[in-house]
């Protein structure tokens, strides 16, 4: 038995910042940021909407697509670092929110950008397992609420968003492989501190991070991991149809092509308008590039991603 993709959905909040908007809050500029990551704009959530609403919007359209009923879900996974509360997870607001009512089970992953990769890894476990037939899977960020917008070095990367799909038991190929990775030794090069005692939050709350280490050691994990994945199946970067990586970085994501022998023509990004929204990333790009047609039936589609952590993976699918 496959899971097997069958309805994706995305959603994106209404304020749009352009780097020039960024150029009145802090010392940068729209070519500098452009230059270095690919970013043009990217989509900001109102005060009031939370990780859900966004994953909301999402999984309604991803629902809609499959030509399911929302009851019919028996598992929902949220990818969050940035969940409406500390408890209950996302994935059961959600859960409530859609209306399901016979739910198999409902949790949140938290592997920051790698948390999608991980959530579908885990979907197709349990499908595979015979433990859930239909699973919502969401990866919804507001991580806009963790930037320290006085910190040039990361506020002009992230946005917020939401990207969901539904994956259903199948006899038919739907998610062929996964690998997926951790390393812990490397908290200090990208993590937000902060946590709750006794009702206040100690340590710095704010995403911090050491660009370039982080740069360095995406490059290299990502490369591996692909290779690994590609390996194990005897394929090549040639019988790759689409790569759809975390959209973090338009550098990084070139390189792992180029390690690939992939052309950017066979990669999709939405990184300019997007900006990097963490574990929503890859939902958001896999809808934007089925939803237009290029993904298609039948196709072999290679997901990839690292974060904080680190986490990383990467999970080969036949369309
Ligand atoms: N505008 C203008 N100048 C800036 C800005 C900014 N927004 N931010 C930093 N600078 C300055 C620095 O202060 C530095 O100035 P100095 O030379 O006078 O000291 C100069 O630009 C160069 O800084 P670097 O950090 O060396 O710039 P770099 O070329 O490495 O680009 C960047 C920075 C874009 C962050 C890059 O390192 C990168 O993309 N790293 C990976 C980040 C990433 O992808 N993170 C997410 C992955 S995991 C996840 O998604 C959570």
């Amino acid at each position: 038995m496959y899971a097997r993709i069958i309805g994706t959905g995305s959603y994106l909040p209404a304020k749009t910042l352009t780097n020039f908007d960024l150029e009145k809050i802090v010392e940068t500029s729209h070519d500098w940021i452009l230059s270095r990551s690919g970013i043009v704009e990217r989509l900001i959530a109102a005060d009031d909407e939370m990780a859900s609403d966004l994953a909301l919007h999402a999984s309604r359209r991803a629902i809609e697509a499959a030509g399911i009923s929302a009851d019919q879900i028996d598992l929902v996974i949220v990818a969050t670092t940035s969940p409406d509360k500390m408890f209950p997870s996302t994935a059961c607001i959600l859960q409530d929110k859609l209306g399901i009512r016979n739910c198999g089970a409902a949790f949140d992953i938290q592997a920051v950008c790698g948390g999608f990769v991980y959530a579908l890894n885990t979907a197709d476990m349990y499908i595979r397992g015979g433990q859930a037939k239909t699973v919502l899977v969401v990866g919804a960020e507001v991580l806009s609420r963790m930037l320290d917008w006085s910190d040039r070095s990361t506020c002009v990367l992230f946005g917020d968003g939401a990207g969901a799909v539904v994956l259903q038991a199948s006899e038919i190929p739907g998610i062929v492989a996964s690998k997926l990775h951790a390393d812990g030794s490397h908290q200090g090069m990208l993590t937000a501190d902060g946590n709750i005692r006794h009702g206040e939050i100690r340590g710095d709350p704010f995403i911090k991070m050491n660009g370039q280490a982080v740069f360095k050691f995406a490059v290299k994990v990502l490369s591996e991991v692909v290779e690994e994945v590609l390996e194990e199946n005897n394929l090549h970067g040639a019988d790759i149809d689409w790569l759809v990586p975390h959209q973090a970085n338009i550098r990084i994501m070139e390189a792992t092509a180029r390690k690939l022998g992939l052309s950017m023509d066979n990669v999709v990004v939405t990184v300019a308008h997007h900006g990097n929204t963490s574990s929503a990333s890859i939902p958001l790009a896999l809808d934007t590039a089925v939803r237009d047609g290029r993904i298609k039936s039948g196709q072999n589609i290679l997901l990839e991603a690292v974060g904080g952590g680190f986490t990383w993976g990467a999970i080969l699918i036949k369309w």
